[in-house]
């Protein structure tokens, strides 16, 4: 059998996934176009239930098929006018104003979550800080008690496994598991939607209900966003962490703290990648992308700037989507990041993290630090012991801090006085006004031997 034209043709990052399934694309302007195009739909799960009943034995193809229409009700999985709909009934929780009505709170949970972690006298940021107030967030959104949110949010990993059973060697045990979780979580919705306070999702949808919403529709939703506000917004935390805690006082300047959530959902993606289907054949460039095939959108590199140089829609960041099904929780993730950072910089400003190495996580779809261990600086060696490192550390120190890399120069009054500050940001004391070395080898050598 001859290949296809478009093996032969490929366009810039866009590569064959295994066994033909369809392509994986890095490239920015491809990765906009494809995803803006209405040909490619989201990974819809009817086709995917009616390939699992069909190895289904007759006694549980009912709770199959009610696992089918649970499925069928969510928005990331529903066809353009279906979602619209769904999107529309959902979006007045997302909106600027719903957002800043929940400040407030996002403000008290991150400075009790960083309390916590003072009193301890230091904390694993992963676990205690990020997934813990990722939690708390997500639960004061929807109107659950934590625990109930973290019950709900694993209740929901065995659900999602369903769409995989037709793979497993025993798809009918797996549709009895799923089966069982969907009970479980349907009753804890209706005892919790019973006791939500106002102002939260389930309060909303027990006082009023969710615009023309049928009930079966919201229940799904609502379980969609429990699963959706978790290791995406504890991997944007750690991200963030892992680049913004190396070093003590980074914290300090709310600029860089806001440039630090912006660079690691750019470099680091909480989610990976963007799954879509080509449901009617589109060419671009020359190039045919088969209906049937699937579409994988690896954000972290379309992230980038287009390999064209040409600037394609901008500097957005990908990480939260593009087009139609963009993350409706994007505004309010960047805010709960901006308040926890906001927390530690006034309870704990100088903390840093603990090991310089920082492990990752092994996931197929998220992208996260595992463990980041936080608290306060080491303690700067008492006056008079020879720092450890130096005099390597303070020439680097004081060559970075003045740009300046020949160490015979003679320094003007101005950097004089940038090179104390560094002495005594490094826990050293500064020479006498009348005392001050002239060049940078001056300063390494006062500060190591003629002090004192
Ligand atoms: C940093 C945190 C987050 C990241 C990186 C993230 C990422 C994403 C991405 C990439 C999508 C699009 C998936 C696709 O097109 O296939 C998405 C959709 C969605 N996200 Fe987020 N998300 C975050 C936080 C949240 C939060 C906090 C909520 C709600 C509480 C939320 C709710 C949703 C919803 C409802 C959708 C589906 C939108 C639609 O179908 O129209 N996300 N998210």
């Amino acid at each position: 059998m001859s290949p296809t034209p478009s093996l032969e043709t490929p366009l810039p990052g866009v590569t064959a996934l295994p066994g033909g399934l369809g392509w994986t694309v890095t490239d920015r302007s491809v990765a906009v176009r494809l995803l803006a195009d209405e040909r490619l739909g989201v990974v819809e799960s009817a086709p995917v239930m009616a390939a699992l009943a069909a190895r289904l034995p007759p006694e549980v193809r009912a709770p199959a098929a009610e696992l089918a229409a649970f499925a069928e009700r969510i928005m990331l999985q529903a066809a353009p006018a279906r979602h619209a709909e769904l999107r529309r009934g959902f979006g007045r929780f997302f909106t600027a104003d719903a957002v800043d009505a929940l400040l407030p709170d996002l403000r008290l949970l991150a400075e009790r979550a960083v309390s916590e972690a003072v009193a301890r006298g230091g904390c694993e940021f992963m676990t205690q800080l990020a997934f813990r107030y990722a939690v708390d967030t997500g639960a004061r959104l929807i109107g659950l008690p934590p625990a109930e949110y973290r019950r709900l949010h694993k209740l929901s990993q065995q659900l999602a496994l369903v769409a995989y059973a037709a793979r497993l060697a025993d798809p009918a045990q797996a549709v009895r598991d799923g089966h069982a979780a969907l009970c479980e979580i349907r009753s804890a919705v209706a005892a919790a939607r019973a006791a939500a306070p106002a102002g939260s999702v389930l309060g909303q949808w027990q006082r009023e209900g969710i615009g023309e919403l049928p009930e079966p529709d919201v229940e799904a939703n609502i379980v969609m966003l429990i699963q959706a506000s978790l290791e995406t917004v504890a991997g944007m935390l750690g991200n963030t962490a892992a680049r913004l805690l190396g070093s003590a006082g980074a914290l300090a300047d709310p600029a860089r703290r806001e440039a630090a959530i912006d660079q690691a959902l750019r470099a680091e993606p909480p989610l990976k990648t963007l799954e879509r289907l080509v449901r009617e054949p589109v060419e671009l460039d020359g190039f045919r992308f088969e209906a049937g095939q699937v579409v994988s959108v690896r954000i972290a590199e379309a992230n980038r700037p287009a390999e064209s140089g040409e600037p394609v829609a901008g500097r957005a960041v990908l990480s939260f989507g593009w087009g139609a099904y963009r993350c409706l929780g994007a505004r309010l993730a960047r805010h709960q990041a901006l308040e926890l950072f906001g927390a530690l910089h006034r309870l704990a400003p100088d903390w840093v993290l603990q090991d310089a190495e920082v492990e990752r996580v092994r996931h197929l779809r998220f992208d996260m630090p595992r463990r980041l261990p936080l608290g306060p600086p080491p303690s700067p060696p008492p006056a008079g012991t020879p720092a450890a490192g130096l005099p390597g550390d303070l020439t680097e120190a004081l060559t970075e801090a003045l740009a300046e890399h020949d160490l015979d120069r003679p320094l003007s009054s101005v950097e004089r006085v940038v090179a104390a500050a560094v002495l005594e940001e490094m826990g050293r004391p500064r020479p006498e006004p009348t005392d001050l070395p002239q060049t940078i080898r001056e300063w390494v050598t006062w500060a190591n031997h003629d002090r004192g």
